[in-house]
This record gives structure tokens, C-alpha cells and sequence, in this order.
């Protein structure tokens, strides 16, 4: 067998039944595939052999010049698009291959090759598909009067293969009546608020995405001085704008939003939003809760002029995320443990208790002492009704 042997004509060999199977032969889906920019491209394909002969060897070639290894070049092997091709048959029998995010680049003429176990056993399916790649346009008539009918058409430059559903945009809006095959719109006595942008795309192709989704990097907790990173991933076609926003401000754009050395100042929600020109869609808020410890500790002093009783009250002011509980706040007269909770209340005063006062806030990243704060009861007294020294 020869890949130069003339190939049969792909219809002949697909209208003989019973020959599937005996010969030397490769069948395609399509031999032309007209697809939409950006879109995946499914070229199906089945090919037989002789029975007796075993396959070592199935790719799909673009190039029907031989390299210097004797062999045609393989595109899985090519850095343009082994990221994009993706092999969905078997070993056996089914060649079929998806190749994804196709531009006017990849127009071109493939072919399916295969290698068996024997120095002869060698076909090329010179037959090939052809791909076409087109972008959509609207066409609409140059001048339109308020009462005209206008028709708008959704063009491409070759015949879709896909089954088409079109989908027409109005300012980025879908008019989500207007979902049929048919790929033009009717405008019937149109109006000055018929005025705008129209786009249109193919159901399934060109879209905005789903929501678009927010990743946070590093997961799990964040503290302060930490490098964070968020980055917006967002499925569109053509591929979206990303933009992002704090709190409803818009604070910058691009998939990535970098914050070196994080502070609590940028606690609080963010989205992203994801615009092509279909439309635009906010991802779901992620809330950033930035950790640290215990700082603006201070003590104050309760009680100024309106106490009625013989007593003052302390209370521990901190500041930390997370906030120090209750427990984790100690009180300490010239050092020594008195108490802990945020208040610290001392009732029937006596000069005993005169002295330094401080208190201590604690959360798990750190602890914090206050100044200290001096009572002295003998002046301190002097601000109350009952006060008699
Ligand atoms: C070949 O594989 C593709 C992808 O798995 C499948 O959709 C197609 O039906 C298969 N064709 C045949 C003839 O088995
Ligand atoms: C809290 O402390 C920080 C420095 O640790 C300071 O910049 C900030 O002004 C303080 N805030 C208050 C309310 O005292
Ligand atoms: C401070 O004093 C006022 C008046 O006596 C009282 O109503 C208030 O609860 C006190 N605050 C604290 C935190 O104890």
C-alpha cells in the first residue's frame, strides 16, 4: 500500500456497503467546516484497515510535506495548537478531533494519517477537511427612518456547519425573543427607542459566560502584610474585559487584581465583572477579612462626673481580627493579674485601689499591652457627690 496509491473518492467509498473493514480508506464528517471564531471545531472521522495489521500510530497532519524523519508532521507535536487539539477517538477505528479556540490562522486543509506495524501499512486520507474561519457581522441598511422596516442580517463569510441558533444583542442587551435559525432580524415600523448597537452571535458560541468566578490566592486565612492575589476567571467568547470592584468602586482591570502587602484597609467585598461585546456579568462578592493582631490598645475611664456610686469602671479598647474576646482581655494593677474581660469595674473604692492600671488584648496572631492609666482615688473621689476626704 502506497499513501500515493489514488484515493477513492471519499463518496464512493462511503456508498459501498461491506467494504468498511476490508480496505485501506479514512472517512470524514465533513469535508469542509466553516466555524465561528473562538469556537472548538469537532472534525469527525473513522478510518479501516485490512484486517492482519495493527495500528502504532494515528494523528492528524497539516502538512503534506514530509519531515526528516520521513514522516508528515504531527499537529499535536505543534506548539500552536497542542494546547488547542484534542484527540477524541479510539485506536481502533474512530479518528474524530476537537480543536479549540479556532482563528482565521488555523484556515487550512487537515488530513488524518495513520501508521500500522507493517513497512507498507501506511495511509494517508488525502481527502482532507477544509476549515474555514468566520467572524459575524451586521449588515443593516445604511439609512434608517423612524416608520421604515429594517432588516438586519447576521453575516459570516462562509456557510456555518454547526446548526446556528443566532442570538441578537441590542446595547449588549440579548433580545431574547429573537432565538431562531434564522440569522436575520425584522425591525418592523422601527422607533427612536429601536436606536442602538446591534450584535448578534450564535447560541452557544459567542456568549457572555456564566458568572464570572473569583479565585483567591493564598486560600485559607489572610493577614496583614501578606501578598494576595485575586484573579477573575470568566468562560466568555470572544474572551472578556475584566474589570474589578471594592465595595461597588471600581478599583482596576485585568483577570489578575494584585495587592502586595495587604492591609486592612482592603477589607471588604469584591467582584469582578466580566464585559465582551454581548454584554457584561459581576461575579458572586468575595469578602477579604485581612488578620492582626491586637494594636490601639487604650484604656478609658468610665465614670466621669455622673457616677452615683462609690465605684469606677475600666474599659480595655483594642482593635485586632480577629477582635479579642472577652477572655483574651487582662487586667494588671503595677503588673500583676487582676482580672480579665473587657470591662473591669471596681466598686466601693478605697485608696487601696490606687494605682497603674493596664490591660493586655490577645488574639491568635498576637498580644498587646495598653498605657498604663493611673487612679488615684483620693483625686479621682473628688469628682463624685460623695466624696469625702
Ligand atoms: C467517534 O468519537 C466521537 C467522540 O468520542 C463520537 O462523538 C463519535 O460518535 C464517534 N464516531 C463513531 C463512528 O464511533
Ligand atoms: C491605630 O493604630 C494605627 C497604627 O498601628 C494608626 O495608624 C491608627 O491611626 C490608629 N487608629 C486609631 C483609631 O487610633
Ligand atoms: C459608662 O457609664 C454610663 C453612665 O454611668 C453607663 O450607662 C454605661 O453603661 C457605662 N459604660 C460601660 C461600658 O460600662
Amino acid at each position: 500500500m502506497s499513501l500515493l496509491m489514488a484515493p477513492l473518492p471519499l463518496m464512493f467509498l462511503l456508498m459501498i456497503p461491506g467494504v468498511y473493514g476490508q480496505y485501506w480508506g479514512v472517512r470524514y464528517g465533513y469535508s469542509h467546516i466553516c466555524a465561528l471564531k473562538d469556537s472548538s471545531v469537532i472534525m469527525r472521522c473513522t478510518y479501516t484497515y485490512p484486517t492482519g495489521y495493527r495500528i502504532r500510530k494515528v494523528f492528524w497532519t497539516k502538512t503534506l510535506v514530509k519531515n526528516a524523519d520521513n514522516e508528515f508532521p504531527d499537529l499535536s507535536k505543534d506548539p500552536e495548537y497542542s494546547q488547542r487539539l484534542q484527540y477524541l477517538g479510539d485506536k481502533q477505528q474512530n479518528c474524530t478531533i476537537r480543536l479549540s479556540h479556532v482563528t482565521q490562522k488555523d484556515e487550512h486543509k487537515y488530513y488524518l494519517r495513520f501508521i500500522t506495524d507493517k513497512p507498507v501499512g501506511k495511509w494517508l486520507g488525502e481527502a482532507g477537511v477544509t476549515l474555514t474561519v468566520t467572524d459575524l457581522q451586521v449588515e443593516a441598511p445604511e439609512r434608517v427612518t423612524e416608520g421604515d422596516s429594517v432588516r438586519l442580517t447576521c453575516k459570516s463569510s462562509c456557510a456555518l456547519t454547526d446548526r446556528a441558533t443566532f442570538i441578537w444583542y441590542r446595547n449588549s442587551q440579548p433580545l431574547t425573543e429573537r432565538r431562531d435559525g434564522n440569522n436575520q432580524l425584522l425591525l418592523q415600523s422601527v422607533r427612536r427607542e429601536d436606536a442602538g448597537r446591534y450584535s448578534c452571535a450564535l447560541h452557544g458560541h459567542s456568549y457572555i459566560s456564566p458568572n464570572p468566578v473569583i479565585f483567591i490566592s493564598p486560600s485559607g486565612e489572610i493577614m496583614e502584610g501578606d501578598s494576595v492575589t485575586l484573579s477573575c476567571s470568566s468562560d466568555s467568547n470572544p474572551p472578556a474585559e475584566i474589570s474589578w470592584f471594592k465595595r461597588g468602586m471600581f478599583v482596576g482591570s485585568g483577570r489578575i487584581y494584585s495587592i502586595s502587602k495587604i492591609s486592612s484597609d482592603h477589607s471588604g467585598e469584591y467582584k469582578c465583572k466580566s464585559t465582551n461585546k454581548y454584554g457584561e456579568k459581576y461575579s458572586n462578592a468575595v469578602t477579604l477579612n485581612i488578620m492582626y493582631p491586637p494594636r490601639n490598645v487604650s484604656v478609658s475611664i468610665n465614670g466621669s462626673g455622673e457616677v452615683e456610686e462609690d465605684s469606677v469602671t475600666l474599659i480595655c479598647n483594642s482593635d485586632s481580627n480577629p477582635p479579642a474576646l472577652n477572655f483574651k482581655i487582662s487586667w494588671f494593677k503595677r503588673g500583676m493579674f487582676v482580672g480579665s474581660g473587657r470591662i473591669y469595674s471596681i466598686s466601693k473604692i478605697s485608696s487601696d485601689h490606687s494605682g497603674e492600671y493596664k490591660c493586655k488584648s490577645t488574639n491568635k496572631y498576637g498580644e498587646k499591652y495598653s498605657n498604663a492609666v493611673t487612679l488615684n482615688i483620693m483625686c479621682e473621689l473628688k469628682m463624685f457627690n460623695n466624696c469625702d476626704i
